[in-house]
C-alpha cells in the first residue's frame, strides 16, 4: 500500500474526489454512501443530475449488497469476470440512492481489476462512484495527463497508473429485467457474455437511460466521419486539413496521419489517446478507416460511431 492510496482514501472519506486508474479508463471517484461528494462529482463532470453512476467494489460480495435481487446470471458473469471490466446493472438495494442512480430503482456496480483501483477500494472500504475523470460528453482519459488536461484542478488528487490497458469503458449489461440486455459493448463482448449466461438482447429504445447511449457521447471537437477503406483515397483528395486515422501507411498528401493497430484489442487501448491527438492537430476534419463490420470490432466501431456523430 503506498501513502498516496492512503492519501486518496482519507480525502474520499473528507467527502474530496480522487482520479484513479482503472483496466478501463481513468475514473473520478467520490465516496458513493455521501449525497455530498457525489454532488461535487456531478458538478465537476458538468453532468445532469439524473445521469446514474457506476459503482465500485473491492470485490462481489460488497457490490451484492447494493444489489436488492442477485440474479443467477449475475453470479455467472462475476464469477467470470470480475475483477475486469464489466458492469452489472441489478435493481438497487436501500444502500444505492437516489443520488447515484440518477432516481433509477436500479444500480450500475463494478468491480475493478487495476491493481492500485484495488488497493484503494480496500483501504477506502466502501463503495466509491465512478464516472470516466473527463468532462461530460468528452472521449474519457487512458492515462494521468488527460485527466489533468480535462479536470484541471478539480480533482483532488490525481492516481498515476500507467496507461489503460483497455483502453475503452467497461461492458455494461442490464440484469434488471427478465431478459439480459447489452446496454454498452467492451473488451468483454456478448459473444463472451453469452457463453456464460446464454442469449443476450440489444438495448431498444425502453432501455434504460444511460449517457452512454446519447448520440455523440464520445466527441472529439473536430468533425469526424468513418469512411469505407475504398473511399479514403477519394475523400483525401477532395477535403483540405485532413487528418486521418487509418490501417494503411500514411498518405504524403496528408498533413496528420495515425496509423491504428489491425488487432481490435490493440487498436481500442490506443484509440481514445489518437482521437486526442488528431483532435489537437489543428485540422479541419477527421477521415478514420472503418475497421471491420465483424463481432470482435463491435466495441470499438461503438466508440467510433459516437465520435462521429455530429452534436
Ligand atoms: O469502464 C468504466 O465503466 C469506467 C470506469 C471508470 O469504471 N466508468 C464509466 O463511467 O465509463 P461513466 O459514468 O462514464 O459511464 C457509465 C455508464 C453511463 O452510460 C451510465 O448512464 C451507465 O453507465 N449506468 C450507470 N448506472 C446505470 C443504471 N442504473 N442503469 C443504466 N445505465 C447505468
Ligand atoms: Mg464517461
Amino acid at each position: 500500500m503506498t501513502s498516496e492510496v492512503r492519501r486518496a482514501a482519507h480525502i474520499l472519506r473528507a467527502g474530496g474526489l480522487v482520479a484513479f486508474p482503472t483496466e478501463t479508463v481513468y475514473g473520478l471517484g467520490a465516496d458513493a454512501a455521501s449525497e455530498k461528494a457525489v454532488a461535487r462529482l456531478y458538478e465537476v463532470k458538468r453532468r445532469p443530475a439524473d445521469h446514474p453512476v457506476i459503482v465500485h467494489f473491492a470485490n462481489a460480495d460488497l457490490a451484492f449488497a447494493w444489489a436488492h435481487e442477485v440474479p443467477e446470471a449475475a453470479r455467472k458473469l462475476a464469477k467470470r469476470y470480475w475483477p475486469g471490466p464489466l458492469t452489472l446493472i441489478l435493481k438497487r438495494s436501500a444502500l444505492a440512492k437516489d443520488f447515484v442512480t440518477g432516481g433509477q430503482d436500479t444500480v450500475g456496480l463494478r468491480v475493478p481489476s487495476h491493481p492500485i483501483a484495488q488497493q484503494l477500494l480496500k483501504e477506502f472500504s466502501g463503495a466509491i462512484a465512478a464516472p470516466s475523470a473527463n468532462r461530460f460528453g468528452m472521449v474519457s482519459p487512458t492515462t494521468p495527463a488527460h485527466v489533468r488536461e480535462d479536470l484541471g484542478k478539480d480533482a483532488d488528487l490525481v492516481l498515476e497508473g500507467g496507461p489503460s490497458e483497455v483502453g475503452i469503458e467497461s461492458t455494461i449489461v442490464d440484469l434488471s429485467h427478465a431478459a439480459p440486455v447489452l446496454l454498452r459493448p467492451g473488451r468483454i463482448s456478448k459473444q463472451d457474455l453469452e457463453s456464460v449466461i446464454g442469449k443476450i438482447g440489444e438495448k431498444t429504445a425502453s432501455s434504460p437511460r444511460h449517457s452512454g447511449g446519447l448520440e455523440r457521447h464520445y466527441a472529439p471537437r473536430t468533425p469526424a466521419r468513418m469512411v469505407p477503406v475504398h473511399a479514403l483515397d477519394k475523400e483525401i483528395s477532395k477535403g483540405k486539413g485532413v487528418a486521418v486515422l487509418a490501417f494503411s501507411r500514411p498518405d504524403e498528401r496528408v498533413d496528420f496521419w495515425l496509423r491504428m493497430p489491425r488487432d481490435p484489442q490493440a487498436y481500442a487501448q490506443r484509440l481514445y489517446a489518437a482521437l486526442r491527438e488528431v483532435d489537437g492537430a489543428g485540422c479541419e476534419q477527421i477521415l478514420v478507416e472503418a475497421p471491420p463490420d465483424t463481432a470482435e470490432w463491435a466495441a470499438v466501431r461503438d466508440r467510433l460511431k459516437r465520435a462521429c456523430e455530429q452534436g
